[in-house]
């Protein structure tokens, strides 16, 4: 059986590569035009698909779009309904509307994200492909996480899973930026209210990240050099480190491996925007903060739910890894941040991003894979196992380039990254 698996998210496309080995020969691809033009090579050269897996939300041809156009081309080539491919659709938010409209353009199945092996294999079987015994026997064995997380998104869409809160020094300052003309002063009125965050915001305003020539010494020094917009930012993720907090002891090794994932993310994108020279990027580095905060949401809630369960089982992981950009994303649409945070938390392991995507979502991304091959990998996710020494970031040139970012820069990057790392933690 010839296989096409379709999604911009390469952790998708790895989960469902492996899943296929032992019954298909598969070939992935990571966006609708690649799997399009694919489509068209193969039924030229009389080699075609029998069967193709579709990710519904990419970026530019959205999976929907790419299934209408693979089949427009069978019509247009006249092949008859019973040899056309088989196309499941697969996506993390199933959404009835769009499940309506893969139907009437076509599509023969769709399958709701986590899934398990085994509801693959039915649905193979269901539109008429064997599955070996032996295959389907070695699945029943495994223990699968995906009825966990499903129970974990009901709860969670239901409103019953109490999610965190944002302090209220957040909301002030928020609100004081949103007012006019809000001023140094009024700032430090609101940040001196708190001891302990005036201590820190002051040691990372001399920390290598914002660094100037003298030391930033008094709290109103510490604002001016750090600036009123990313002060907000900066505080709110001085902030967020207590959501990387728990009392359980397996919980808490692995959050605070995420923890320093995300805060050398936060500065590696720091440094991508200097590099960048934009002014306008002030709002990146807490994107690097809480790009991944829908595993943190999503680990406590089985720590939760599920106390018994070994949070370090790979099986359980890979189940978080696959959903943790939509929690992600719901989650800081809730505390009402900006649209372009919701994007950093959905988006940062696409592939391939549409030509008008802004340029904190392409920092976000290069930076989460360069901190992950430098020694600070992300948890729950295979691919991101890196150490200094094996592992070179490919960073894609696509991507690099609307950032006018030369590959030799990146390395210097990295090695910022590993100097601000070793006391920029005990800075938060
Ligand atoms: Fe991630
Ligand atoms: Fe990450």
């Amino acid at each position: 059986m010839k296989i096409m698996v379709v999604d911009d998210d390469a952790v998708s496309r790895k989960v469902l590569e492996k899943k296929l080995t032992g019954i298909a020969e598969c070939t992935a691809v990571e966006s609708g035009k690649k799997a399009v033009s694919l489509f068209g090579k193969t039924l030229r050269d009389k080699a075609p698909f029998d069967l193709i897996i579709l990710d519904i939300l990419m970026p530019d041809m959205d999976g929907i779009q790419t299934l209408s156009r693979l089949r427009k081309i069978e019509k247009k080539l006249e092949i008859k309904k019973e040899d056309r491919v088989k196309i499941i659709m697969i996506t993390a938010s199933m959404r009835k509307k769009d499940i309506k409209k893969c139907i009437l353009l076509g599509c023969n199945a769709y399958i709701a994200k986590p899934f398990k092996t085994l509801k693959i294999y039915e649905e193979f079987e269901r539109l008429g492909f064997s599955i070996p015994k032996t295959v389907k026997e070695d699945q029943k064995d495994q223990k699968s996480y995906t009825d966990l997380v499903t129970k974990i998104i009901k709860r969670f869409n239901k409103g019953e899973i109490e999610l965190p809160v944002l302090p209220h020094i957040v909301k002030e300052i928020r609100s004081l930026l949103m007012s006019d003309d809000p001023s140094v002063e009024e700032l430090t009125q609101i940040v001196q209210k708190d001891a302990v965050i005036s201590a820190k915001l002051i040691s990372v305003a001399n920390s290598t990240v914002y660094q100037g020539v003298d030391k930033a010494t008094t709290l109103n020094a510490a604002l001016v050099r750090i600036g009123m917009k990313e002060t907000l930012s900066v505080i709110t993720s001085v902030t967020s480190k207590n959501l990387f907090n728990s009392d359980n002891d397996d919980l808490k090794a692995i959050l605070d491996k995420l923890w320093l994932h995300s805060l050398a993310c936060a500065s590696c994108c720091k440094f991508l925007a200097e590099a960048v020279e934009d002014e306008s990027l002030e709002s990146v580095f807490l994107m690097g903060i809480i790009h991944d905060i829908g595993k943190v949401l999503l680990l406590k809630a089985i720590a939760d739910i599920s106390p018994d369960e070994s949070l370090n089982d790979e099986a359980l992981q890979a189940a978080v890894q696959e959903v943790h950009t939509v929690f992600g994303a719901v989650l800081v649409k809730k505390w009402g941040f900006a649209p372009e945070y919701q994007q950093a938390a959905e988006r940062h392991h696409w592939d391939a991003y549409p030509k008008d995507a802004k340029k904190e979502l392409l920092i976000v991304h290069i930076a989460n894979k360069l901190v992950s091959a430098i020694g600070f990998p992300s948890s729950c996710d295979p691919e991101e196992t890196g150490s200094k020494e094996t592992v070179k970031p490919e960073i894609s040139p696509a991507i690099l380039g609307p950032l006018n970012i030369e590959t030799e820069h990146v390395q210097k990057i990295c090695d910022k990254v590993s100097d601000a790392m070793l006391n920029l933690s005990e800075q938060f």
